[in-house]
């Protein structure tokens, strides 16, 4: 058992409060996680993840089984709370917030002095201010951070998460760790939990600042994807390969073009630099327009798939993730492109994806099914490489040339130069 905290609770056990839980747990930790999902709560306490992620069932079923983690539906008293639930965006790309204001609302009554609450949901700047007023308002028999002095029952950080889908349980420990209290005392609390299993380094600083790393790293990516993004466009417009124009750039010492692809996914990188265009208004152009040609990708993708397609071809695509090597399709640009062929082409479209048993509901068009790589590529007049996954590296180069193709990802481009598509 852990001295300085007996019970944590994780508030939010999907991709990121689960790992959080189990590698906590795995440290001699009681955890008791909270979910709202109660499907998800009876398979944890089943000793099983309700998502893949390697190493991450083995570790549940392990802590489970040892009765160090449970999960349950309503919060229940702990010395330190860690949040990690959603934090989409509304339809007008504002931050929704409603997800942290209801986990705040639910732990408020099990709250005592002397608890920790860490935020670790990627939030725009003022989140955790804003949850510290709520949890107030809930509870006025205790003294929450309000002007940074330490008089205050409760502890509050914000820390945000960096963790990579497929390596997270690796990166949970060996990632540096950005704490930022809304006091010194907080900063410090929160940096102690997180030691416990963090290798890294825990870099202190104060709540604004840490919601501000978050944010500026997956900007930092997004406007360095919308340059290759806009590079591969261009390219194509030239009748360049872009790939081979980034190889031979990135030999200059000082230059590192990142590697185009169809759009940006996930649920990080296309979402949260809107936060900070939300809040910085006029003063964000740079972030805004590259949220906006990294959001057209798909649709050139699409115009370029169609350019080549004919009717009543058959098109393959190949991927639906959002990445490479994962079955996770959250935000996938490629689920965009497919949605988009399936209204506007009027011939099969064939959907492989080697990750999934089946489609999600989004995608049960009438022209569009599920199928075997071998199969979609033998039977496809037009290949549509959307995602670079490890069994599409394996198709035989002269099966690619015998079709008209496009690649998205440069995965393919010394096979199929006459029917190049640069993006
Ligand atoms: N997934 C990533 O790779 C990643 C990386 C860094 C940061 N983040 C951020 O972490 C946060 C969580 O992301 P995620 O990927 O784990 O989301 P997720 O959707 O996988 O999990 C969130 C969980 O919270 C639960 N939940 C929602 N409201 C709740 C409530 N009031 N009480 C208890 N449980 C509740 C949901 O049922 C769900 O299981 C987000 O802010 C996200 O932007 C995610």
């Amino acid at each position: 058992m852990n001295q300085s905290y007996g019970t944590v609770s994780v508030i939010g056990l999907g991709y990121i409060g689960l790992p959080t839980a189990a590698v906590l747990a795995s440290r001699g930790v009681e955890v008791v996680g909270v979910d709202v999902n109660a499907t998800a709560v009876s398979e944890i306490n089943e000793g099983r993840a309700h998502f893949f992620e390697p190493e991450l069932d083995a570790m549940v079923r392990g802590t489970v089984q040892e009765g160090r983690l449970r999960a349950v539906l309503q919060p229940e008293p702990a010395d330190a709370f860690i949040i990690a639930v959603p934090t989409p965006l509304t339809a007008d790309r504002a931050p929704d917030l409603s997800y942290v204001d209801a986990a705040g609302v639910s732990i408020a009554p099990v709250l005592k002095a002397g608890d920790l609450i860490i935020l670790e949901s990627t939030s725009p700047v003022g989140t955790l201010e804003r949850l510290a007023a709520t949890l107030a308002a809930a509870r006025p028999d205790l003294a929450f951070p309000a002007d940074g002095s330490d008089a205050s029952d409760i502890l509050m950080a914000y820390c945000p998460e960096r963790i990579i889908p497929g390596r997270m349980m690796t990166e949970l420990v060996e990632n540096d760790r950005i704490v930022g209290g809304l006091t010194k005392a907080a900063t410090t609390a929160a940096s102690a939990l997180y030691g416990i299993f963090v290798r890294g380094k825990i870099v202190p600083t104060d709540a604004r600042t840490a919601e501000m790393v978050k944010l500026t790293e997956n900007a930092y990516r997004d406007v360095n994807i919308a340059f290759a993004n806009e590079l591969s466009m261009v390219c194509d417009g030239l009748d360049i390969d872009a790939w081979e124009v980034i190889d031979l750039a990135n030999h200059h010492p000082r230059v590192n073009i990142l590697q185009p692809g169809p759009g940006v996914g996930g649920h990080c990188i296309a979402v949260d630099p809107w936060f900070i265009v939300h809040a910085a208004g006029e003063t964000a152009p740079l972030m805004r327009t590259a949220r906006e040609v990294n959001d057209r990708k798909p649709d050139f993708v699409v115009d370029k798939i169609m350019a080549l397609a004919s009717p009543g071809d058959r098109i393959a695509c190949l991927g639906l993730a959002y990445k490479a090597d994962t079955d996770d399709l959250r935000e996938s640009p490629a689920i965009e492109i497919v949605e988009a062929l399936c209204r506007k082409h009027d011939g099969e479209v064939m959907l492989v994806e080697p990750n999934i048993a089946q489609l999600p509901p989004r995608l049960s068009l009438p022209n569009a099914k599920l199928i075997a790589m071998e199969e979609a590529v033998n039977n496809a007049d037009v290949l549509a490489l959307l995602v670079d996954h490890r069994e599409f590296k394996a198709i035989e180069p002269e099966v690619i040339r015998s079709k008209k193709s496009i690649d998205t990802r440069g995965l393919w481009r010394a096979y199929s130069r006459q029917n190049r598509a640069n993006d």
